[in-house]
């Protein structure tokens, strides 16, 4: 397992990253998935976990992401969409989750939490909802490793980008300089990721944009040169 350390400097050497969203993959099929994924050049799995509490829909756990560990050396983020994520953290980090993702409005102390995240060598991620102001998370941009920017309300994959979410990348990115990892999910695609990139995003997370694709190395590679082509004019 990587430390955060590890973590961070393969996030940034290979940056721009198209994170898979493994909500939207075969679960009858897992292991192939993985292995199609891997053969893409994948550089990061975004799992996610999902409450039926949090979020009204409900998707899988550690018992889960342990059996993926083992078919994969792909790094691990667990975005956990459930209520009182500190309760959980143990169980994911000990499944080999190299870095983890809690919802600032699912806590109630995020420094805390997210100090705890990285005491445990594992790199803190922060996710905001597309309601919740940039103002509202600002000061905890230096708490956190990698903040992710949701442009669909979280739940489902398969959703509408929300383009109001793109000043919040461009807000964070200016604040927080080019140390923090900066991420987006949701309505990830051909249409959608260059406003992203061009806002200063590195980690575009990307369900139905590969998963409905029939070549998910074409796909991810293709979104990829479209993040770099912006990345290029910003
Ligand atoms: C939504 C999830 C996303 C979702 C992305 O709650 O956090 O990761 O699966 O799927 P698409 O790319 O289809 O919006
Ligand atoms: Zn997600």
């Amino acid at each position: 397992m990587r430390t955060r350390d590890q973590m961070l400097s393969e996030l940034r050497a290979n940056a721009p990253i198209i994170a898979p969203s493994m909500l939207k993959c075969d679960f009858g099929n897992l292991h192939r998935e993985l292995q199609l994924l891997d053969d893409a050049g994948a550089a990061l799995m975004h799992l996610d976990v999902m409450d039926g509490h949090f979020v009204p829909n409900l998707s899988y756990g550690p018992m889960v992401i342990e059996r993926m560990r083992n078919l994969t050396r792909t790094a691990f983020d667990a975005h956990l969409m459930i209520s009182d994520p500190a309760r959980y953290l143990d169980e994911y980090i000990r499944v080999g989750c190299e870095a983890i993702t809690v919802h600032l409005e699912a806590v109630a102390d995020p420094v805390s939490l997210l100090r705890q995240i990285r005491r445990h060598n594992v790199v803190a991620g922060l996710a905001v909802n597309p309601a919740t102001p940039f103002q509202q998370v600002e000061h905890l941009l230096t708490e956190c490793d990698l903040f992710l920017v949701m442009s669909v309300q979280p739940g489902f994959g398969g959703q509408r980008f929300i383009p109001e979410v793109v000043s919040k990348i461009r807000d964070a990115r200016s604040v927080a300089g080019q140390n923090l990892i900066i991420s987006v999910d949701g309505g990830i695609g051909k249409s959608s990721i260059t406003a992203c990139a061009q806002a200063g995003c590195d980690v575009f997370v990307a369900g139905s944009s590969v998963f409905d694709q029939p070549c998910y190395s074409a796909a991810i590679a293709e979104l990829r040169q479209l993040a770099m082509d912006a990345q290029a004019v910003r």
